[in-house]
C-alpha cells in the first residue's frame, strides 16, 4: 500500500490519533489489498478495541497498542461488528495479554453464535441487550447502528458521540493497492463520473477501490440504501472504516454517501444485472 503526498508527513509506524483519544493502529500491508484498519478509543482508565484484527497481524497491532503508552489491561471491551476472520482472528491472542477479568465482548447475538467459535474465553454480549449502546465511567457514549446484511445478519456499526467519528466497518471500505489513510476529495469529485482517471491529473480514483468491494462485499442495493439512509441522520464528523482510507471530513462523508447510493450491482442485484455471469 503507497500513501499519497498529502499523506506522507504522517508516521504509519507509529499509532494515529484522530481525535478525542481514538487512534489507528493499523499498520501498512504491502502484501493485501485488503488493508485492515483496528482503532482504540481511550476514555478516562478505560479502553475500547474496535475490530481488532487477524490472527497475522496481531503481533503488530499489539505492538501500535505499546507504542501508545497503554497498559492492555485497561482495555476492558472488544467490539466486534462482524464475525469475520479478518477482524476476530485475534480475540484469544487479545484476551490472553489483556488478562482482565472483567473484559468482555461486544457484538450482536446474530454474530456472537459465529464468534464464540473463536476460542473465546470471555462473556459475549449483544448489543440487542445494552440498548444499542456502551457508556464509559466517565459518561462517554458509544451508540450501535445495526446495518442488517451490509453485509451480515447483525452488521452493526458504531458512532462515538464525543469525537463524532463513525466506526463503519465494512460500509465505506475498499479493496485497493494504493490507499491513503486518509481520503482526499474535493467539490468536483461531486460532479465526477469518470472513476477511471482522476480529473486533477492523478492516474487514480480512490472512488474505485470503494465501489469494487462494496459491490462484491454487500448484500444487495437494498441493505446498502438501508445502511446509507441510517448513517446519513448520524452526521459524523469522520468516517473510519475497517478497510481503506478514513474519510476525515464532513463534504467527502455527503460525496461518498450520495455516489454509493447511487451505485449499481451489488451483491446479488449485481449477479441478477449480470445474467449470472460470474
Ligand atoms: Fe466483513
Ligand atoms: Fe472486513
Amino acid at each position: 500500500m503507497k500513501f499519497n503526498s498529502n499523506n506522507s508527513k504522517l508516521n504509519y509506524d507509529e499509532p494515529i490519533e484522530l481525535n478525542n483519544g481514538v487512534y489507528w493502529i493499523g499498520f501498512v500491508d504491502n502484501k493485501h489489498s485488503l488493508q485492515c484498519n483496528p482503532y482504540i478509543i481511550i476514555e478516562g482508565d478505560e479502553a475500547v478495541l474496535i475490530d481488532g484484527g487477524s490472527r497475522p497481524d496481531f503481533s503488530k497491532i499489539m505492538m501500535k497498542i505499546l507504542q501508545i503508552g497503554l497498559e492492555p489491561s485497561i482495555i476492558t471491551r472488544l467490539i466486534y461488528h462482524h464475525y469475520d476472520p479478518d477482524l476476530c482472528g485475534s480475540i484469544s491472542n487479545f484476551e490472553e495479554i489483556i488478562g482482565n477479568e472483567d473484559l468482555k465482548i461486544i457484538s450482536h447475538s446474530e454474530n456472537n453464535i459465529f464468534i464464540k467459535h473463536y476460542s473465546v474465553s470471555s462473556p459475549l454480549l449483544s448489543i440487542t441487550n445494552m440498548n444499542y449502546e456502551f457508556i464509559f465511567k466517565t459518561g462517554r457514549k458509544l451508540k450501535f447502528i445495526t446495518t442488517p446484511y451490509s453485509h451480515s445478519p447483525g452488521s452493526f456499526i458504531t458512532f462515538d458521540e464525543k469525537s463524532g467519528i463513525l466506526f463503519s466497518s465494512d460500509l465505506f471500505g475498499s479493496y485497493d493497492m494504493k490507499q491513503a489513510l486518509f481520503l482526499q476529495m474535493d467539490e468536483d469529485c461531486s460532479v465526477c463520473n469518470d472513476y477511471t482517471k482522476c480529473g486533477h491529473g492523478s492516474s487514480y480514483c480512490a472512488l474505485n477501490g470503494i465501489f469494487y468491494f462494496q459491490r462484491k462485499i454487500m448484500t444487495s442495493e437494498k441493505a446498502l440504501k438501508i445502511a446509507l439512509d441510517k448513517i446519513k441522520k448520524l452526521n459524523a464528523k469522520v468516517v473510519a472504516p475497517q478497510h481503506g482510507s478514513i474519510i476525515n471530513n464532513e463534504k467527502s462523508i455527503k460525496i461518498v454517501i450520495e455516489k454509493l447510493q447511487e451505485l449499481k450491482g451489488i451483491g446479488i442485484d449485481g449477479y441478477i444485472q449480470s445474467d449470472g455471469n460470474e
